[in-house]
């Protein structure tokens, strides 16, 4: 069901826009409430009256001369989830690049809501490579795909490059809007912590913080409930709720005040702190033999131990192999733990690659192809979700 959802489906120029109509009738009868985009070229397969009467409203045809000053916006920021059906070689070509020259797509590039893609083209564009690598992108953006299906096309074609049925496409739309994504809590842990010891200097490591970024990020588009809880000076979006911090004490403090259902430890916290931080600058005339050390708190132990236990999602980055990682992931009795050989080029802290391999409570090793850090942040929330419902 989709009571009372706002849902902004945008209509771009194919024969499939005929199929649109019946969508909107379906997202209707399921409860949404439905603001639609029609393009000039979906203009020319079927009119804007046929929209209004289906969802009460007029169509929205244009960036410049609505009565809003700045339709765009309005719409990104009134939708919760948008659909795109069908979607044209262009309009795809024109989001995956950030071309935001028409309604459709400086939407798309405002909105923080997830989008749904329904692609629709002869064979022959669906394959080209341009398409192909503009959907790569997409998908590496954070969009869902749905389709293209199999079947007759426009002029009596058949092959690949259909729109998928309305009922499909509800039906994502159901499972983007549901209940318990939304109530889903995400807690993540970012960055490389920094432990002072004075008021200039600090002891660091080369965290960059992309990944746990990366993973807040992802879970926000899904409509997840995200706290983020980092010590890396990155951005997130906005409706992620973050929670800067320097020190694995004060991720500690942060980490203990929120619930979750689902923890994501990518954070490197140090394991060792100065003993003590100096309240004025040390002096190279004063000199500095030794720094005595103190263990810092274990953040991902502490998740671990508490009584309504979350599922908790460890990392660790590793320069002697999976073995200790095998071990750490029973040791520490996470549910998942990420591996990665920061040696190995590619998979490093600053690196926007990362190879991991995936070990569960049991130490049962997946190891993934090498991938872009979003890509593994989707994919790990895919594991996740399935794991949980798996469990229910
Ligand atoms: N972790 C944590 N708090 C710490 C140390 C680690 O929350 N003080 C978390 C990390 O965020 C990561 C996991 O524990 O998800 C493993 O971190 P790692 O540094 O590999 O583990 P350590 O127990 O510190 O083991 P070692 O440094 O000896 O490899």
């Amino acid at each position: 069901m989709l009571q009372g959802r706002r849902v902004l489906l945008a209509v771009t120029g194919g024969v499939a826009a005929y199929k649109s109509a019946i969508l909107a009738r379906r997202l209707v009868e399921a409860g949404a409430e439905v603001k639609v985009i029609l393009t000039d070229s979906a203009r020319e397969f079927i009119g804007a009256q046929t929209f209004a009467a289906i969802t009460g409203g007029q169509p929205f045809t244009t960036l410049f001369g609505e009565t809003s000053v700045s339709p765009h916006t309005d719409l990104a920021r009134w939708c919760e989830v948008a659909i795109v059906a069908p979607a044209t070689a262009s309009t795809i070509g024109r989001v995956a690049n950030g071309i935001s020259s028409d309604l459709v797509s400086a939407t798309l590039l405002t909105t923080r809501s997830p989008v749904l893609i329904a692609p629709a083209m002869h064979t022959e564009m669906w394959e080209h490579p341009a398409t192909q690598r503009n959907i790569n992108t997409l998908e590496r953006d954070g969009y869902l795909l749905i389709g293209p299906a199999s079947g007759a096309l426009a002029g009596g074609d058949v092959g690949i490059g259909r729109v998928v049925e309305p009922e499909e496409i509800v039906e994502a739309v159901e499972a983007m809007l549901s209940p318990d994504d939304s109530t889903l809590r995400v807690l993540v842990t970012a960055g490389g912590t920094r432990e002072p010891l004075d008021p200039v200097r600090y002891l660091g490591n080369r965290s960059s913080g992309k990944m746990g970024h990366a993973i807040a990020d992802e879970a926000a588009r899904r409509g997840f409930t995200v706290t983020l809880v980092t010590a890396a000076d990155l951005s997130a979006l906005p409706t992620v709720k973050v929670v800067a911090v320097e020190t694995a004490d004060e991720m500690l403090d942060a980490v203990s005040g929120e619930d979750a259902d689902v923890a994501i430890m990518a954070a490197a916290v140090a394991d060792f702190r100065p003993s003590k931080s100096s309240e004025g600058k040390i002096s190279r005339a004063d000199g500095l033999d030794s720094i005595e050390l103190s263990p810092t708190p274990d953040v991902l132990a502490s998740v671990v131990a508490r009584d309504e236990r979350p599922f908790v999602v460890g990392f660790a980055a590793e320069t002697e192999g999976v073995e200790r990682a095998i071990e750490k992931a029973v040791v520490k009795k996470v549910d998942l733990l990420v591996y990665n050989d920061v040696t190995e080029p590619g998979s490093g802290f600053e690196s926007n690659t990362n190879r991991v391999v995936l070990i569960d409570g049991e130490g049962q090793t997946e190891p993934w192809p090498m991938m872009s850090k979003q890509e593994v942040a989707s994919l790990l929330l895919d594991r996740i979700v399935g794991d949980l419902a798996a469990r229910a």
